[in-house]
């Protein structure tokens, strides 16, 4: 029980809840130390951050180098070493289909900035009518206002709903729906107001790891592109290894002109959030005019520090033992999903590169609220196993380093949770 003295407001946590947080004292790759010696295998990555695992000794050691060096400056009129190696390290990277790195400090700020950057592209030419935002529904991009308002609908943001702006949400494409989809954005693009287009690409995350089609997502970006509507991929969560490429972007013909990075950019270990664009932004943007230009920032924009771990967690990501250990666990799950494929308590089980999920049926509709979903939760807990089921959705997210050994474990504990909860669900 959470007491009433208890000084910290936890996110996404009621205030008052049955269980006090657990305290954890250390950590070293995929384990989690806690008080009186429990501990537990991070199959999340904490929150889908930790690429290298936990306390990575090339990552801390570049901090505490860029520490006694440069901590922090002020971003404007001002730059230093860590910030420009980063830029130029994400445009390679990404092989130069980017042109500039601008800088914020999470998921949802990196979404701001390229809404308002997508906007701004419009008036920035005279074109003030422009104003729509096409998104996915089940979107999730972030807990800001921008960020709330493209995204889905529904508990987590009724208390702010009058105050969102006005979105188009087509349903995510499939093999069964991509016509109808299609359709639904052809007649939104002709009502002429739509300025961007954002989409989680591949797997939209938070609202239970739906998968879809790279082909079927570039049939919808072939459509706006052609109307010359920004599309911004936001990639806060597929980042960086997560789909077995670096990124989600590298499985599609087309590209998108905005591209929103954080979680795993720096390891875990620092805040961060990126948004690059395309030389098509770059060539409306780029004047003297102070019309034209982009007022965003945050005091911490581009703090050195979080650039250093960056720079560290980035070339970590480059050796040929992270790329290696991103196919592995690719290979690893897809084993994993054929075993439990038939299984009738457990439904379209899906994978995309690292990222394995399911979810458990029931009698009852599939929700973040689900009944099962605590219980499960502590079910895998118990087992030493950080899983944090999205309602009945169970998942599996790595940092890259976790071991055979633990992997097999993770899937044991699933397979036991399996055979435990269909006996009583
Ligand atoms: C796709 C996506 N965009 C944006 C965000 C928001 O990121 P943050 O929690 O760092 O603000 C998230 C967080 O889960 C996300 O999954």
């Amino acid at each position: 029980m959470t007491e009433p003295d208890y000084p910290v407001w936890h996110p996404f946590t009621a205030m008052k809840t049955p269980d006090a947080p657990i305290q954890i004292e250390r950590a070293k790759d995929c384990t989690l130390y806690a008080a009186q010696g429990k501990k537990y295998i991070d199959a999340i990555s904490s929150w889908w951050v930790n690429i290298h695992g936990h306390a990575n000794p090339i990552i801390a050691q570049r901090i505490a180098e860029q520490a006694n060096q440069l901590e922090h400056v002020i971003f404007a009129g001002f730059t230093h070493t860590p910030a420009v190696d980063l830029a130029n390290g994400l445009l390679k990277i990404l092989n130069h289909r980017f042109t500039k790195v601008f800088f914020s400090d999470d998921g949802s700020t990196c979404v701001e900035v390229a809404i308002k950057m997508a906007l701004q592209f419009w008036t920035n030419q005279g074109i003030h009518n422009k104003i729509k935002i096409i998104a996915f529904e089940n979107a999730y991009h972030g807990d800001t206002f921008g960020a709330m308002s493209i995204g889905e609908r529904n508990t987590f943001t009724a208390a702010f709903q009058k105050l969102l702006f006005d979105v188009h949400f087509i349903p995510a494409p499939h093999a069964d729906n991509l016509e109808e989809v299609k359709e639904q954005l052809r007649s939104l693009i002709k009502k002429g107001d739509v300025a961007a287009f954002i989409f989680e690409p591949l797997v939209q995350g938070a609202s239970g790891m739906r998968m879809h089609q790279a082909e079927h997502l570039d049939e919808l970006i072939a459509m706006v592109h052609q109307e010359g509507i920004i599309c911004i991929a936001d990639e806060v969560m597929t980042g960086f290894g997560r789909t077995g490429k670096n990124f989600a972007i590298e499985y599609l013909l087309n590209t998108p002109d905005i591209l929103c990075l954080s979680k795993g950019i720096t390891g875990g270990f620092l805040p961060l959030g990126v948004t690059l664009c395309s030389q098509k932004i770059v060539d409306v943007f780029y004047s003297q005019d102070k019309d034209k230009t982009f007022y965003h920032g945050h005091s911490y924009t581009a703090n050195p520090l979080a650039c250093a771990a960056a720079n560290a967690s980035l070339q970590l990501l480059a050796e040929e033992k992270c790329q290696q250990q991103i196919q592995n666990i690719s290979a690893s799950h897809a084993r994993f999903k054929e075993k439990i494929l038939n299984n009738p308590f457990v439904k379209e089980v899906r994978q995309t590169g690292t990222i394995v999920a399911f979810d458990l049926h029931t009698k009852e509709n599939s929700s973040y609220f689900h009944s099962i979903r605590d219980e499960a939760y502590h079910f895998c807990l118990n087992q030493g196993v950080l899983l944090r089921p999205l309602g009945n959705v169970l998942y599996i997210m790595p940092p890259y380093c976790i071991t055979e050994e633990e992997l097999a474990y993770v899937y044991g504990v699933i397979d036991k949770l399996i055979k435990t909860f269909s006996a009583r669900y």
